[in-house]
């Protein structure tokens, strides 16, 4: 059985204050939560004392970015081991923004997730087609280069470290959600894919969250598709009461 992972991807959002604030709303009202793993992506610069507030909560801490490299001469870049080292247990890869707005390539994302796994993080690996491409009929050609660039040598025991986020760029802060059966039709595709690459166990146990204007009203009927095993939740993680609708209607 899968658990649903819940994660906020906060994105360029929040202050110091604010975020503090948020996730000390969070911790409070998701202290009974235990049926499904929730996780929250701060910016960068407030990992660490996001970290400090949801420390020994049942709320997980990941970044929404870092760098491949060791510790070294790469000027505004984090390198995976310090994500480690303020606490993060997940980092978001290869989200369509940072592929889409800077033009980060399905190689440079590979790289950097066999870096989070060697560093013992969990990368949350973003896939999603443009809207051109899905209404040229090439959904499934994309998500496969995506998924075989970004897994490129990834072995089998590190594969079932890994989440994956099918996020259609064209349901991202748009508000326009793919449908429950359109997200299914995709995450039935990865996991097939996962099972054609690993196997039917290693694509048994690999979570595919869907992300894409989830909030509260849409997120049961999205999730109770047998391969949508959680949500990566952009808008809706900013305010306690939306992200907690979300999870409260998943528990
Ligand atoms: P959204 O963003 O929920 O605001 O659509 C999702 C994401 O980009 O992870």
């Amino acid at each position: 059985m899968r658990r649903l992972l819940i994660a906020g991807n906060w994105k360029m959002n929040m202050k110091l204050e604010s975020a503090k604030e948020l996730a000390q709303g969070l911790k409070e009202a998701a202290k009974d939560v235990s049926e499904v793993d929730i996780a929250i992506c701060p910016p960068s610069l407030y990992v660490e004392p996001v970290g400090q507030v949801v420390a020994g909560s049942n709320i997980g801490l990941g970044a929404q970015n870092g760098y491949f490299e060791k510790a070294g001469a790469f000027t505004g870049e984090l390198e995976m081991a310090m994500l480690t080292d303020v606490g993060c247990q997940y980092v978001i890869l290869g989200h369509s923004e940072r592929r889409h707005i800077m033009g980060e390539s399905s190689e440079l994302v590979n790289q950097k997730v066999r870096a989070a796994l060697a560093a013992g993080l969990t990368p949350i690996v973003c896939v999603g087609e443009l809207l051109s491409e899905r209404e040229s009929g090439v959904t499934n050609d994309v998500n496969r280069r995506q998924f075989d660039g970004s897994f490129s040598g990834v072995s089998a025991e590190d594969m079932k470290k890994c989440v994956i986020a099918y996020e259609p760029v064209w349901a991202i802060g748009t508000g326009k959600v793919a449908t429950p059966e359109q997200a299914q039709e995709v995450h039935e595709f990865l996991r097939g894919l996962i099972a054609d690459r690993y196997g039917q166990e290693v694509a048994d146990v690999v979570r595919i969250q869907y992300g894409g204007s989830v909030k509260a009203g849409n997120a049961k009927e999205l999730l109770s598709k047998p391969d949508i095993d959680g949500a990566l939740v952009g808008g809706a993680s900013l305010k306690v009461d939306a992200f907690m609708g979300i999870i409260n209607a998943v528990r």
